[in-house]
């Protein structure tokens, strides 16, 4: 399909919200403007093509000053997959039932062109699945995780990391009043790029991330140290999936039908053992999602407005089926497929982990 060809695109945010969605839509809708093209928003992910009742036109007053602002106007869900969409049987139990029939069929009754689909990994492989049932998909990586492949970056990780890193930075003054230990649990799931970015930036003591399972005593032993030099305080970051060796990693309960495991809780025990191991007393500080509130960094806005802006120029360039993605100075488009190939995960030979263990930041393995 060529530019001239376009007449309707319509624009979706999915997953945990992240700073920098209401950029992506300003952007996308300006574009699409500049083209001649009508821009619909679907609310709450890609349930919004289920109950087509709250889908609106997005036109350049909709979008009037949002760049600054976090959440997003067309709301968004972390439950929701049209191919497993949880479903209440007559009986009272739950079960899982494809619905992507419906969304296709949707799509078509709405006469749009192409879909552009704002969201992380789970979004981009519900998008890698429309594409393949005849939806044309652009996608657009969110995420403060910043653990989606074939991006350089996502957007809300920097302002995710920069809240973090604020906090560490705070919790000196009181660490240090009262000669105490916090950790400070912080979000990224499976990833620890949020954890050891802040804990680096923030001048912390320790990081312990998913990649590199820590031992507590080597942990205590960092913490023992620096009392031995006069520094009767410490700070911990622990990423929410960071485990013991040999251990696990901590959630909030079992996994509910039709969304991920919720991570949480390692930041607490990591705190009782540290007090247990030092005698020291220990506080623990759950960040939570104050990492993903409130408005976006510059530099998380430039991206997203980048990100929304190529997205309209892959749709007029007849390109689908691929997300936007940042190789600077450029943002460039990858194959969805290489997008959910994998999870970005921080490299054990990383420059970010060598530069951590150089100024002295212990990862709890050695
Ligand atoms: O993926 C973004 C994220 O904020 C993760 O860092 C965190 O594990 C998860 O979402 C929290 O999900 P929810 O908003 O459902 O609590």
């Amino acid at each position: 399909m060529t530019s001239e060809e376009v007449r309707r695109i319509a624009i979706n945010t999915g997953g945990g919200d992240a700073p920098g969605l209401n950029a992506v839509i300003r952007a996308a809708v300006l574009s699409a403007d500049r083209r001649g093209w009508e821009v619909l928003g679907i609310h709450h992910g890609y349930a919004g093509l289920l109950d087509t009742s709250k889908i609106e036109t997005l036109d350049l007053k909709s979008v009037r000053g949002i760049t600054h602002l976090g959440g997003t106007i067309l709301g968004t869900a972390n439950k929701g997959n049209p191919f497993e969409m949880p479903m209440k049987l007559p009986e009272g139990s739950m079960t899982e039932m494809d619905r992507s029939d419906e969304v296709v069929e949707n799509f078509k009754r709405l006469g749009l062109d192409a879909l552009i689909a704002i969201g992380g990994d789970g979004s981009m492989r519900i998008a890698q699945k429309f594409q393949d049932k005849g939806i044309p998909i652009v996608g657009v990586p969110k995420t403060i995780d910043n653990d989606l492949a074939g991006t350089v970056a996502t957007f809300g990780f920097d302002t995710a990391t920069s809240v973090a890193t604020d906090a560490v930075g705070r919790l000196h003054s009181t660490a240090e009043a009262h000669e105490r230990v916090f950790t400070v649990e912080v979000m990224g799931r499976y990833a620890g790029w949020i954890a050891l970015s802040c804990a680096i930036a923030g001048g912390a003591d320790v990081a312990l991330i998913p990649e590199i399972p820590f031992d507590i005593d080597i942990v205590c032993r960092k913490i023992m140290s620096r009392e031995a030099r006069g520094r009767r305080f410490s700070i911990v970051v622990v990423a929410e999936g960071a485990r013991p060796a040999g251990g696990d990693m901590v959630t909030q309960g079992p996994k509910e039908l039709g969304r991920e495991v919720l991570l949480g809780g390692i930041g607490v025990q990591v705190a009782r053992q540290i007090e247990e191991g030092t005698g020291k007393e220990t506080r623990n500080l759950v960040l939570g999602h104050l990492q993903r509130g409130g408005t976006p960094t510059a530099r998380d806005r430039v991206l997203a407005l980048g990100f929304g802006a190529a997205a309209v120029r892959v749709i007029a360039a007849g390109e689908s089926g691929v997300m936007v993605a940042l190789d600077p100075p450029d943002v460039k488009t990858v194959p969805l497929s290489v997008a959910t190939s994998r999870l970005k995960t921080v490299p054990l030979e990383s420059d970010i982990v060598c530069t951590a263990r150089d100024i002295g930041l212990c990862l709890g393995d050695e």
